[in-house]
C-alpha cells in the first residue's frame, strides 16, 4: 500500500508539472531569441511527458486515473526574472522528486523517477545559460 504522503507528493508533483509547463510556454512568448526561445521549449515539452509519468505512477499505486487542477501562473515583468524563479524551481523539483524517489519501491518506477530528476537537473542547466544569454 502506498502512504498517504507519498500521494500527496505525487499530486503536488502534478500540480507543480502542470503549473511549469504554463509558465515556459508564456516564457516562450516573452522573447524574440529562437535561441532562447528553443531552450525554454524543451523544459515546456519536458514538462508535459513528466505530468504523464507521474499520472501514470499514481494509478499504478491506486488503481485510479486523476488529473490535478493548474496553480495560477504568476509571472515576473521581465524573461529574465522569470529566468531566475525557474532555476530556482527546477532545483526545488529535483529535492521534492528525490523523496518521491525514495518512497518507492518498484523498480520500474524508481527508474521513471530517475529519468525525470535528471530531465529537471537539464532544465535548470538550461536556464542557468539562458540567464547567462540574457543578462
Ligand atoms: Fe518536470
Ligand atoms: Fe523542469
Amino acid at each position: 500500500m502506498a502512504s498517504q504522503k507519498l500521494l500527496d507528493l505525487i499530486i503536488e508533483a502534478m500540480k507543480d508539472e502542470r503549473h511549469d509547463r504554463k509558465k515556459y510556454k508564456l516564457m516562450m512568448e516573452m522573447t524574440k531569441s529562437d535561441l532562447v526561445r528553443n531552450q525554454i521549449r524543451f523544459a515546456y515539452i519536458d514538462e508535459g511527458i513528466h505530468y504523464k509519468m507521474f499520472r501514470q505512477i499514481y494509478f499504478e499505486l491506486t488503481g485510479k486515473w486523476i488529473d490535478v487542477v493548474r496553480p495560477p501562473v504568476k509571472l515576473a515583468p521581465t524573461l529574465i526574472g522569470n529566468v531566475k524563479t525557474s532555476i530556482d524551481g527546477e532545483l526545488a523539483a529535483v529535492e521534492m522528486y528525490r523523496e518521491i524517489r525514495s518512497m518507492l519501491t518498484l523498480r520500474s518506477q524508481r527508474d521513471r523517477l530517475f529519468r525525470i530528476i535528471t530531465d529537471e537537473q537539464e532544465h535548470a542547466t538550461r536556464f542557468v545559460y539562458v540567464y547567462s544569454i540574457l543578462k
